[in-house]
């Protein structure tokens, strides 16, 4: 059981926190003005969940998240086995901040020992609006989770790029080789050198990433069946995102829009507690919308009609590019009221965000127009 105090000592504006990704009870999931009102400076907030997922994960605040994350708000959640592995196990979250890309807290290349043989876990987090490119150098790799989520008989791969959506997670896995391994970021940004511990730390692996395809995750490991029938659903929901003139706050703007609306203006998606559901989110846009629905992971099912053929893939947010559209199918078997939006934040700010809500459940929160 985790118990977090949160304390505002000087946030204007007010915090909360969410635990991105982590199905924790709808009253901890930290969405102001739906689950619990925004803690403002001098106030409180205990959180209480277990932490019964194993997983990399983490958190941020929900107020004013696109410029609260940005300037720092926000922090990994990793939940390991009981029986973990020995091995190398880095948590490293990227950040953008006034053009700097961090990597955990570093702006310039983390130096790490390795030696070699030893199990190497990189776990990734994108705790940026806009997505990343990983690629490493120097080792044949395997992605053993994405979103927290172990992926089934995920492959080695080599000389391709791991895409990580805004909020999204990766484990990358290999045993160290004998000499150094490098861990570049958007093809260009140096971010971590691991060094075999008997080769100088002077043999940079020579490879230039920036030509290498992109893993497409709905086709890498091997394929099992769902534990629900994501064709026979309870209720189909179509989203579509679009860009356009509408209301956002109850003020005309330039809106990032589902369904021609802005928030708080998007009608609230009703579904029943036990249902399969399936979301068709169509994106209108050039922009890249990465979705994300708080509460339950969803089992993406196909992006532009093309079937996901490898390891079940459970995400909680999925980065519908430009003119795509993709399927995913959840299980709504965490009873409450959700937030369901662009994680992009400042598109959530101008208009993309909406509450997904179960039938019979209400909030006594209510200032929705605060909400993100
Ligand atoms: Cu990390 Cu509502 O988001
Ligand atoms: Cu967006």
């Amino acid at each position: 059981m985790i118990e977090v105090h949160l304390r505002n000592v000087d946030i204007d504006g007010g915090v909360t926190l969410h635990w991105h990704g982590y199905d924790v009870p709808c009253g901890e999931d930290g969405a102001p003005g739906t689950t619990q009102d925004t803690v403002v400076p001098g106030g409180e907030f205990t959180y209480r969940f277990r932490a019964d997922q194993a997983g990399t994960y983490w958190y941020h605040t929900h107020h004013a998240s696109h410029v609260g994350v940005r300037r720092g708000l926000y922090g990994p959640l990793v939940v390991t086995e009981r029986d973990a592995e020995e091995g190398l196990d880095l948590t490293l979250p990227v950040h953008t901040i006034d053009a700097t890309v961090l990597l955990a807290d570093n702006d310039v290349p983390i130096e790490q020992p390795a030696p070699a043989g030893v199990p190497v876990r990189l776990r990734l987090i994108n705790t940026d609006s806009d997505p990343h490119r990983i690629a490493l150098v120097g080792m044949a790799f395997r992605v053993a989770a994405v979103d927290g989520r172990n992926l089934n008989e995920p492959g080695e791969v080599s000389a391709v790029a791991v895409r990580l959506p805004a909020g999204g997670r990766a484990d990358l896995v290999f045993t160290m080789p004998s000499d150094s391994v490098a861990l570049v970021l958007d093809d260009h940004r140096a971010g971590l050198r691991l060094s075999g511990v008997r080769i100088g730390a002077d043999e940079a692996p020579v490879a230039d990433p920036a030509g290498w395809p992109e893993l497409d995750l709905l086709h890498y490991g091997v394929a099992a069946p769902a534990p629900f029938d994501p064709d026979q659903p309870d209720r189909r929901i179509t989203m579509v995102l679009d860009r356009g003139v509408a209301l956002v706050d109850g003020l005309p703007a330039y809106a990032h829009t589902v369904d021609g609306y802005g928030h708080p203006s998007i009608p609230d998606q009703i579904v029943g507690a036990g249902e399969v559901v399936r979301f068709t989110v169509v994106n209108r846009s050039l922009e890249t919308h990465p979705w994300h629905l708080h509460g339950h992971p969803v089992l993406v099912l196909s992006r532009n009609e093309a079937l996901s053929t490898g390891s079940p893939l459970w995400v909680d947010t999925f980065d519908v590019r430009g003119g795509e559209t993709w399927d995913v199918a959840f299980h709504a078997t965490n009873p409450g009221v959700w937030m369901n939006h662009c994680h992009n934040l400042p598109h959530a700010h101008q208009g993309m965000m909406l509450r997904l809500r179960y039938e019979g459940v209400t909030t006594p929160f209510d200032n929705a127009h605060h909400g993100h």
